[in-house]
């Protein structure tokens, strides 16, 4: 057994739903046997019942659960800050010309290894990771996914038309080449596989319906795509899919949408939409640094609360503009500042939605995304630069709370120290 004694935060409650759900052990402690947590609290009770466990001393460090990413995309990491466009002209001039590179598997393969390591560099211990239109590089970021030990999901996006020709699929190509993938991913290790239509606007209604064959032949495998993102791009799907009463529809039609279903944005929703997404029981990523980067909106956050829609955090890397959570839940906090029916968060928000909203819209709740007893070890150590603006607000910080705002609002991959999956490092900075 080993013992991190450390300043130890977690919501293992749902802090909009109950008041007080920020657990702090100022001097904590988290025991961990064979990848699991046995106890986190404070130091003098948890050291006290274990003594011949070993010491780790991170008393300079906080100890948050792995984040979760429940939307980023690993062949987009290269255009981070193409500025000055809005989605369809973002993805038709920048965006998928690059994804277009990764036929290269060389290009791929090293991109691969980058953003993996990226993930982890940032704390990120679980991610939800839209794939490449390409089979072959697909199965580069699997394999490295695998050397990572990290948790994560991500498949074969698939495209039959428009945008670029380069990145179609014939569905019954898309549906064969995403099966084989899944044999050989799905339930490997701590990876699984996600059926990826890009969106509907680059689908036709034959290739979403290989995407539902696909997901209903992959059992525990997850679904998701992009929904209401950007006003042009609903118009557009719209007059794509003349049958559909709106766009969540084109994906329902097509067995699409339930409880492992992870939709992106979601940032011009109906009611109507809203009440199937919670009837459905599938989940929202919200990414607001992406929102924010295109000009797609401001996330309706008090709507998806009031229609008990799940939602929870996304970097959406490259629109979004990096891989650190910690800066997604503070450019979720300032969008709702700036809403003008906002939700007024507090850091316990950011928190449950960078880790255990996250672990549970990707079918992990209970087994990661908070430190309670039982669940898997995944967590990480930030250890903020000795000399740096966020050890000084530290230093001066009189509450839990007030340390987790400063952590949000500076912390950034130099004060992630360790991360660990399953009680094992998965990524340690160099001193
Ligand atoms: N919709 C379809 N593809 C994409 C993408 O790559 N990024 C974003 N933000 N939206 C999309
Ligand atoms: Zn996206």
């Amino acid at each position: 057994m080993t013992i991190v004694r450390a300043r130890v935060m977690h919501t293992p409650r749902d802090p909009f739903a109950e008041p007080d759900a920020l657990e702090c052990f100022e001097d904590g402690a988290v025991a961990v046997a064979e990848g699991r947590i046995v106890a986190a609290g404070d130091f003098p009770p948890v050291g006290g019942a274990h003594p011949d466990a070993t010491l780790v001393d991170a008393r300079d460090a906080l100890l948050l659960p792995g984040f979760v990413d429940t939307h980023v995309h690993w062949p987009q990491l290269g255009i981070v800050g193409a500025m000055g466009l809005e989605l369809l002209d973002w993805l038709r001039a920048r965006t998928l010309p690059e994804e277009a590179r990764l036929a290269n598997p060389a290009y791929a393969g090293a991109l691969a290894r980058d953003v993996v390591r990226g993930l982890a560099a940032n704390g990120t211990t679980t991610a939800l990771v839209f794939g490449s239109h390409f089979p072959a590089a697909q199965e580069l970021l699997f394999a490295e996914a695998e050397r990572s030990g990290l948790r994560i999901a991500s498949g074969l996006v698939v495209s039959d038309r428009d945008l670029l020709p380069e990145l179609h699929l014939a569905p019954d190509a898309a549906y064969d080449a995403g099966l084989e993938l899944a044999q050989r991913w799905h339930g490997r290790g701590r990876l699984r596989y996600a059926v990826m239509p890009r969106f509907s606007l680059s689908c036709s209604d034959h290739m979403l319906e290989s995407c539902g064959a696909l997901a209903s032949e992959l059992d525990g495998a997850l679904v998701t795509s992009h929904l209401n993102e950007n006003p042009e791009e609903v118009r557009a799907v719209a007059q794509r899919f003349p049958w559909a009463r709106d766009y969540l529809e084109t994906y329902e039609r097509h067995g699409l949408v339930g409880p492992s279903t992870v939709l992106a944005h979601d940032v011009h929703v109906t009611d109507s939409e809203l009440e199937r997404l919670a009837a459905a029981r599938a989940s929202v990523a919200h990414c607001p640094s992406s929102n924010a980067f295109l000009g797609s909106g401001i996330f309706p956050m008090r709507r998806h609360l009031d229609a008990k829609v799940a939602f929870a955090l996304g970097t959406d890397v490259g629109a979004g503009t990096g891989l650190c959570l910690l800066n997604e839940g503070l450019m979720a906090y300032q969008a709702q500042m700036l809403a003008a029916d906002g939700v007024r968060l507090g850091p316990a928000h950011l928190l449950w939605l960078a880790t255990r909203a996250g672990a549970q819209a990707l079918g992990l709740g209970g087994r990661v995304g908070d430190l309670t007893p039982g669940s898997e070890a995944d967590y990480v150590l930030l250890r903020p630069p000795a000399d740096g603006t966020l050890a000084a607000a530290l230093a001066r910080s009189e509450s839990a709370e007030q340390a987790l705002g400063a952590v949000f609002a500076l912390a950034r991959e130099d004060s992630v120290a360790q991360v660990c999956v399953a009680g094992e490092p998965v990524y340690t900075r160099a001193t």
